[in-house]
């Protein structure tokens, strides 16, 4: 098929004008800002660590909600995803939040396979979009967008380094999700165990290759916070909804025999530094990145599989409907392929079972010549047999009558009645 040559289009003249007054477009970012408002946002958290670790409590903590408090035991058969939305509200901003939990993660003696479910439910998510993306009749504008923006991987306070599972499930996340890193039950470790173990996890990520998600440098007004965070990552946090009473305020607090943790104190734990760094600065990069960068990736790919090209051997534009008959002809060439071997296989079958067929038929007929030769020969004994018996009667009769005459004769010769004998002929 031959497609015409793109016409090269000269390339547009830009000089900048300064305006006679005001024209009225400098409210484009108001407009925007009002537009996104009314629509609302999304935002989708993953929360990865084992059963216990502190995922529920971080995420009430984090919002200032009570979610949900129902436990998971620690005998799932194999991981599982667990998602639920909530509709928020602050000031006039809506927000449609959304938390996915890993149910049993941890729990199996084989983990092996414990990072599959993750991945296999971020593709779905992934997959959802583009299916919705590459109907005719799209409305990406009021989708459920379910792809997951933040993914908070709990570490275990252990003071040692990564467990294995740790390091592959991140590896295997890394490059579809925004991966933030956190110490769990951060108030668990001593200071000085928690600062070699912060270093530890770090250059365990860094050798192992594991990309996680870098709070953004290229914006000037946060550039210089976000860097700062950076260096501090992973994140040691603390949860609790508890209050306890500190000088004359109530703040939360897990409170000891030995002392208070406050969860809002930057000395006792980087929570706030958390809930700064995901929620009040970086909340729209998480969601940019995971469309422009991790939804991007999958979408090549996808697409790339599915045999579509930008560009062809000769360089010439990326034709859409070349792709969709050569990806055509290409299913109908293994269709009638399968179709052909389908049809031998029936064909072979219908031959084996005809052989078979005949072999009882003749089995049978065998048997049936045997049978009937059997039959002749015991008819032709028996009758043989009956020839027999007929003669050995004639002679027997024949005897019999010689001997009445004879006994005729001699009773006529002495005159007697033959009583005895005839009594005993009698019997
Ligand atoms: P599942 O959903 O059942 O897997 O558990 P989870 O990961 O959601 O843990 P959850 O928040 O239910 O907390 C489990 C226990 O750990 C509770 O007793 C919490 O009070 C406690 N816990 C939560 N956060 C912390 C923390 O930061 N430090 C300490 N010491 N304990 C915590
Ligand atoms: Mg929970």
């Amino acid at each position: 098929m031959e497609t015409a040559e793109p016409e090269q289009q000269p390339a547009a003249e830009n000089r900048s004008q300064s305006l006679g007054g005001h024209v009225g477009f400098d409210s484009l970012p108001d407009q925007l800002v009002s537009k996104s408002v009314s629509q609302g946002f999304g935002f989708n958290i993953l929360c990865v660590g084992e059963t216990g670790i502190g995922k529920s409590t971080l995420m009430n903590t984090l919002f200032n909600t009570m979610f949900e408090t129902e436990e998971a035991t620690h005998h799932e058969p194999g991981v599982r995803l667990k998602s639920q939305s909530y509709g928020l509200k602050e000031t006039n901003v809506d927000l449609k939040l959304t938390i996915i939990n890993t149910v049993g993660f941890g729990d199996q003696v084989n983990k092996e396979e414990s990072y599959k479910p993750v991945v296999d439910y971020i593709d779905t998510q992934f997959e959802s979009y583009l299916q919705e993306e590459l109907k005719i009749r799209r409305s990406l504008h009021d989708f459920h967008d379910t792809r997951i923006h933040a993914c908070l991987y709990f570490i275990v306070p252990t003071g040692h380094c990564l467990k294995s599972l740790d390091l592959v499930t991140m590896k295997k996340l890394d490059s579809k999700v925004n991966i933030i890193p956190i110490v769990a039950k951060a108030d668990t470790i001593s200071k000085s165990e928690l600062h070699k173990f912060k270093i530890k996890i770090m250059s365990e990520l860094v050798s192992n290759g594991v990309q996680i998600y870098q709070f953004p440098t290229d914006d000037e007004a946060v550039a210089e916070i976000n860097s700062t965070m950076n260096a501090h990552l992973p994140f040691a946090v603390v949860g609790s909804m508890e209050e306890a009473k500190v000088g004359n305020k109530m703040v939360k607090a897990r409170q000891y025999p030995w002392g208070i943790v406050q969860v809002e104190n930057e000395n006792h734990c980087d929570f706030v530094k958390l809930r700064e760094m995901l929620i009040r600065v970086n909340m729209e990069d998480l969601r940019e990145q995971t469309h422009t960068r991790h939804y991007e990736l999958y979408r090549r790919c996808k697409l790339e599989e599915m045999g579509f090209k930008d560009t062809d051997p000769d360089s010439k534009p990326f034709s859409l409907q070349e792709t969709y008959e050569a990806k055509r002809n290409e299913f109908m060439s293994e269709l009638q392929k399968k179709e052909e071997e389908m049809r031998q296989m029936f064909v072979a079958r219908v031959k084996e079972t005809e052989m078979d067929l005949k072999e009882k038929e003749k089995e049978l007929h065998d048997q049936f010549d045997q049978l009937k030769k059997t039959h002749q020969e015991e008819k032709k004994r028996l009758e043989e047999k009956r020839r027999d018996l007929e003669e050995e009667m004639n002679a027997f009769n024949q005897r019999r009558m010689a001997a009445q005459t004879l006994q005729g004769h001699s009773f006529m010769a002495t005159g007697q009645q033959p009583l005895k004998k005839d009594k005993d002929r009698k019997n």
